[in-house]
């Protein structure tokens, strides 16, 4: 059962509420006049236990955000059952932070919006059961949400974007570039062939042992290798970007991994190191594998942005690319996509850092989109599953890749 505290108003006397459930009717609030749509967000389909409160016109009234990375830096990777054990044990005190920040009753919340899919099992479970739960005590409506759908949306929340729009979401478990026709109106152009670009950069970071780093030792893989890459040379080593010949906008980053860690192994010889040791040489390697990693992103993404004016699927000039998700939360990879829009005439969003990663705000903020274009909003929880694995949209893929288009060649100096 859940226990929210009586300054957040869930146990009002039923006379009071009544009159409350009467005055909301009419849309009158007796503080604030006219009553927004208010929607709580819940996230837990990774290793953040996120809650928050926006309302329609883009407010954060209140946000509360547990992060799991320092544990699971500790074991060397998401271990499925310790990061459910820890949604579990913070779950409740995140929203009831995000709610009393917010200081609405949560009687006022127009609905309550979490994600369903994709992400690790346990950890959708834990959201969704408390999600029903509250639904169930609160009488509120329930609207399952998409991971990347919200990833994707985000930026409308924080700029004024208008449909249609490319986006690129680069994240630890995800890595895609969609075109962004509407709410819930996606065309899936290219994703990842096997990991996730925050995936490659998190097991480099592990090979190389960065959290034994001073400066990194509390950093995500990703946060650590754009911080130690800022002190190496990336012309010290030279890789070749992935799928150079693949003429479509699908991505790979095992090769560019793996090939890595070859380098690394061939420097802990010449330098007469163990592994678990820090290389001399560490931040030289991470320079070059985030510019590796960039100029793919770079180049997959250009040709998602040629294909979709040949085919008239975003405007010729001024169309926009948004990059959003952890990854895109790196400097070096936003300064690259810059390069790339300057040069196609087009304009590049992100969301801030923080809104990049995994947090509660994109959740709530995807229930308002879809509360105001009346999508999926449940009234009958009866049967609701989280689902682990879940494509974004329709895949036209390989309509991307027969349409072979070249793409001119971009000097990608940072
Ligand atoms: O979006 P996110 O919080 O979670 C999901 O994967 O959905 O992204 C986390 C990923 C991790 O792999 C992390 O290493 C990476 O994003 N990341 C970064 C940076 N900050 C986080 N990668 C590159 N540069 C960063 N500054
Ligand atoms: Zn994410």
């Amino acid at each position: 059962m859940l226990i929210l505290n009586k300054t957040a108003g869930v146990f009002l006397k039923p006379s009071k509420r009544k009159v409350y459930e009467f005055l909301r009717s009419f849309n009158f609030h007796p503080g604030t006049l006219f009553l927004h749509k208010i929607v709580l967000g819940i996230e837990t389909s990774c290793d953040d236990t996120a809650a928050a409160v926006v309302d329609e016109t883009g407010n954060v009234l209140g946000e509360a955000i547990h992060c799991q990375t320092e544990v699971h830096l500790k074991t060397g990777g998401i271990v499925p059952a310790v990061a459910q054990q820890l949604h579990r044990d913070n779950i409740q005190r995140i929203v009831q932070e995000a709610l009393s920040a917010s200081r609405i009753s949560p009687s006022d919340l127009s609905a309550i919006a979490t994600t369903i899919k994709p992400g690790l099992a346990l950890s959708l479970g834990v959201g969704l059961s408390f999600s029903l739960q509250l639904v169930g005590q609160l009488k509120k409506p329930f609207i399952p949400i998409h991971h990347m759908e919200a990833h994707a949306l985000t930026i409308r929340l924080t700029n004024k974007v208008e449909f249609p729009f490319l986006v690129l979401l680069i994240s630890g478990g995800h890595c895609l570039l969609a075109l962004v026709q509407g709410v819930s109106d996606f065309l899936l152009l290219g994703k990842s062939l096997d990991i996730a670009p925050g995936d490659m950069l998190d097991k480099v970071a592990r090979r190389l042992s960065l959290i034994k780093h001073p400066e990194c030792s509390t950093m995500s893989g990703g946060k650590a290798i754009e911080h130690l890459a800022k002190q190496g040379n990336r012309f010290h080593f030279d890789i070749k970007p992935p799928l150079h010949r693949a003429k479509n906008c699908d991505f790979s980053f095992t090769g560019l991994q793996q090939v890595t860690n070859k380098r690394i192994m061939k420097k802990e010889k010449e330098e007469g190191i163990e592994e678990g040791q820090i290389l001399s040489s560490a931040a030289d390697i991470a320079a070059t594998v985030q510019h590796t990693m960039a100029c793919h992103i770079v180049k997959r993404t250009h040709r998602a942005i040629l294909f979709c004016k040949q085919r008239d699927l975003l405007p010729q000039n001024n169309a926009v690319l948004v990059a959003s998700g952890g990854v895109a939360s790196n400097f070096y990879v936003r300064r690259a996509l810059e390069i790339l829009t300057n040069a196609t005439q087009c304009t590049l969003l992100c969301p801030p850092p923080r809104l990049c990663t995994d947090n509660g705000i994109m959740i709530a903020w995807n229930g308002i989109e879809r509360l105001r274009a009346g999508l999926g909003i449940l009234h009958d929880i009866e049967g609701i599953r989280y689902e682990p694995k879940c494509p974004l949209g329709v895949d036209i893929s390989k309509e991307v890749g027969e349409a072979a288009i070249k793409v001119p060649q971009l000097k990608i100096e940072i």
